[in-house]
């Protein structure tokens, strides 16, 4: 029996539909509430507003649980890769051998990247931030790749666009990094798997031999998998909102990269390090900047901290964490930031404050602390965020295309001036 829901307003009844989806979420189906009432909705930041049904993730912030297309996040950390779980969110399925080796075989095949690209990277300063970089490099392939411009086109089309951004994602990323340290690039080596390959156009230097050691590429391919998607988070709504106007793919994508790059999304992971750094050149007084984060007349936030949705553990972060541990002692890395990261979360974790607010270390929290003993430098970090959720942004967008979603244009409460007449320039 299909449930629904009532609204009175100036004495009129009201009643819409309830939806509710696999996991017993529910939601009041608005789409004829102008129509019939004249009202809308205002909810800022969407903090209770759903702009879809998705089949692609399902988190449960109360609970602490992350599902890809059903799979426990911790299962998938702990026993797939990176492009498998790429396809799977991509194309709804774990992969049979043979999708896999066919899908792994194209992004190999695409990893190499139009010549003329290199004069765009060469035009950014050496100071210039690898996201913006980035961001200019993805949106870019529109113009190498014009027929992409047609996103709707056919299957094959969004297939190959698709195989395109997965394999050369790293390759600009890669880039951006030399271009930033006045480095030759490096081309890619089809030889090695997707991280081992990200890694070595990252740190090979020409007449040098460089080897990439398997315990940091093993420990990027679990972070990226981490990543790779969060539903209906600012950069991945940003991807649909851009894809909803039949912008080309590359387009979305770039403007999710965009989106990301904010301190209180996917910067956060470079904010974390940089408060952590601070707190260590403050003398390691965790509780000062626990109080600053308190204070409501200091704009500081314990970066890192907090989720729109989680209100218990972030799962990624208990994975995260552990996974800190475990590869600072592989590489034997003494990072003194990851003890006062530990004291931090100790302190906050028993803070009213925090308690009251349901505050938790999030996905950004010990992700720098791994990115760092990887060799990654700081204002790297958010573009690993972003190589890992690309799949989970193409997956959304996949989605959004195939289920023929209206172009999203949402509406206002106009709070300005009412009518009034022009006045001309020498009577103001
Ligand atoms: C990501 O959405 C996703 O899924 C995102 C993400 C993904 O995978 O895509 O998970 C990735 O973006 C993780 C979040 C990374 N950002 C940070 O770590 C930045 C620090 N965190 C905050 O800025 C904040 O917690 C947000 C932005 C993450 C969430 O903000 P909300 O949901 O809008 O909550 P809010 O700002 O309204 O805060 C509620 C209260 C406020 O206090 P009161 O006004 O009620 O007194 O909690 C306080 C806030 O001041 N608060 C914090 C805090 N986060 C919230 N106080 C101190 N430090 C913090 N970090």
């Amino acid at each position: 029996m299909s449930e629904s829901a009532k609204l009175s307003f100036k004495g009129q009844d009201y009643e819409f539909p309830v939806i509710t989806g696999t996991e017993n979420e529910s939601a009041i189906d608005i789409a004829k509430l102008r129509a019939s009432s004249g009202l809308i909705t205002l909810d800022p930041g969407y903090k209770n507003t759903g702009a879809t049904t998705s089949a692609i993730t399902f988190l449960d912030g109360e609970e602490g649980i992350l599902r890809y297309r059903g799979y426990r996040i911790e299962d998938l950390a702990e026993k797939s890769t990176f492009l498998e779980v790429s396809y799977l969110l991509i194309y709804g399925e774990l992969p049979t051998q043979a999708q896999y080796e066919n899908f792994s075989k194209e992004i190999t095949h695409h990893t190499l990247v139009h010549e003329d690209i290199k004069k765009i990277l060469e035009g950014f300063p050496s100071n210039a931030h690898p996201m913006g970089v980035l961001s200019s490099l993805i949106c870019s392939l529109t113009a190498f790749y014009p027929d992409s411009l047609n996103p709707v086109r056919n299957k094959e089309e969004v297939d190959l666009s698709i195989a395109r951004l997965i394999a050369k994602m790293p390759t600009f990323a890669a880039w951006a990094y030399k271009n930033e340290m006045g480095h030759p690039v490096n081309y890619p080596d089809n030889s090695l798997d997707y991280c081992s390959n990200f890694l070595k156009m990252m740190f090979a230097l020409p007449a040098e031999k460089y080897d990439v050691d398997p315990v940091v590429a093993s420990a990027l391919d679990k972070l990226l998998i981490l990543h790779a998607d969060h539903e209906q988070n600012c950069s991945t709504s940003t991807v649909r909102i851009v894809g909803s106007s039949q912008a080309s793919i590359y387009a979305s994508i770039s403007a999710g990269i965009n989106a990301l790059w904010g301190p209180l999304h996917g910067g956060a992971n470079q904010s974390v390090i940089e408060m952590l750094e601070a707190i260590k050149a403050d003398g390691g007084d965790a509780k000062k900047y626990l109080d600053k984060a308190k204070d409501k007349n200091d704009p500081f936030r314990l970066m890192g901290f907090g989720h729109r949705v989680y209100k218990n553990f972030d799962p990624r972060a208990k994975i995260i964490k552990k996974a800190a541990d475990d590869v600072l002692e592989k590489l034997g890395v003494n990072d003194p930031v990851l003890d006062i990261a530990k004291e931090l979360e100790q302190a906050a974790l028993n803070d009213q404050y925090f308690i009251d607010r349901q505050l938790y270390p999030n996905v950004d929290f010990y992700s720098g602390i791994i990115y760092r003993a990887l060799g990654i430098p700081t204002d790297m970090f958010t573009v690993m965020f972003a190589l890992g959720r690309l799949p989970g942004w193409i997956a959304q967008w996949k989605e959004m295309r195939e289920n023929g979603e209206p172009i999203g244009r949402p509406r206002q409460v106009y709070t300005g001036p009412n009518e009034r007449d022009y006045v001309s320039m020498n009577k103001r």
